[in-house]
């Protein structure tokens, strides 16, 4: 049995991108035989930058809404919030006095922002919060409590994988037991990029997603602003080319891709072409969104059925946490 784990950072209501290159990927990991995975809502990795309240509550709720609406089963996967999980944050302590300062220093993430500050080494020191540069401790925290072996992330989150295995290695070391399980990096080379309304890899920063559950209206309304060309509608059109074909074949069936193919050659209009994402789109969307609509309308039950999630994780924890304060010297009964 394989234990797989990743965490899911609430800092921006899910689009299509995330469906595609998280979420779509994560469920079918979830569903391979011999596999258990443990999938979670990253709120304090969030608190690093979002510092609104309600905004990181709605957050949270949207992100695990959208989960469990794309069907996340949360009797099979345990499902919770980072938050709700306490020993994660006394195994980050742990984790923090076996970590150099110097690993730290390294970190991709943190050396982008320093060099975001430029040459003033007073105004990145006041401008990144000790969140932020401590990020893949928690991180850590977060994979090694739970005896985890894959960790399915995006090539940017792989080097904090390889530091929280350098971390179990070290604690190992030190302590002469294998107190922690040695975790590795999964990366999907599968995993589309996807293009947003502009042409661009779609992002949040770049803001031209398209958000996974607007209304059926509002989702036309924003395929309809995909930038495309003067071209006119008869005349024949490349569909590699298109950003509209690009998004549509990401949902469409092998059959579906090649009927559009032949549209695209003979002359499609381009408002024709979004037209028809729009229609794959919402095919794909009504269903989960129906079901998202009814978990946003109660948040109670959402946090009720997360908190179940904790209480599962907490207990899969004990015995980890356990064996590190028992090495450590730490509540260690006479
Ligand atoms: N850092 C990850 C991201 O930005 C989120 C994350 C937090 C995570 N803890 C994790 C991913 C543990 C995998 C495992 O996307």
């Amino acid at each position: 049995m394989k234990r797989i784990l990743t965490g899911i950072k609430p800092t921006g209501s899910p689009h299509i991108g995330n469906y595609l290159g998280a979420i779509r990927p994560a469920l079918a990991l979830a569903d391979l035989p011999d596999t258990e995975a443990l999938y979670f809502i990253a709120d304090y990795h969030a608190l690093t930058t979002v510092h609104d309240g309600a905004a990181l509550a709605h957050l949270t709720r949207e992100v695990a809404a959208t989960w469990l609406a794309f069907g996340l089963d949360p009797e099979k996967t345990l499902f919770y919030r980072q938050s709700d999980v306490p020993e994660i944050f006394e195994l980050s302590w742990i984790l923090a006095c076996f970590t150099s300062k110097g690993w730290m220093n390294k970190m991709h993430a943190y050396k982008a922002r320093v060099a975001d500050a430029g040459a003033d080494a007073d105004a990145a020191d006041a401008g990144i919060n000790v969140g932020i540069y401590t990020y893949p401790v928690l991180m850590a925290a977060d994979i090694l409590l739970f005896d985890t072996d894959l960790v399915p992330v995006g090539k940017d989150q792989v080097q904090h994988v390889e530091i929280a295995r350098d971390m179990a290695q070290r604690i190992n070391h030190v302590y002469k037991a294998e107190l922690l399980r040695l975790p590795a990096a999964k990366i999907d080379e599968q995993t589309a990029v996807v293009t947003g309304l502009d042409g661009r890899k779609m992002s949040k920063s770049y803001d031209n997603t398209i958000p996974l559950f607007s209304s059926a209206k509002k989702l036309r309304k924003t395929v309809n602003q995909i930038v495309t060309d003067s071209t006119p509608p008869e005349a024949p059109k490349d569909p590699d080319t298109s950003h509209i074909f690009t998004l549509h074949k990401l949902f469409a069936s092998a059959g579906e891709v090649a009927a559009m193919r032949e549209r695209y050659a003979s002359g499609i209009g381009w408002g024709d072409a979004k037209g028809a994402l729009a229609d794959k789109l919402e095919e794909l969307l009504a269903g989960p969104r129906a079901k998202y609509d009814e978990l946003m309308a109660n948040p109670a039950q959402l946090d009720a059925l997360l908190a179940r999630g904790a209480e599962r994780a907490r207990a899969y924890a004990a015995p980890v946490i356990a064996r590190l304060r028992a090495a450590t010297g730490i509540r260690v009964k006479p």
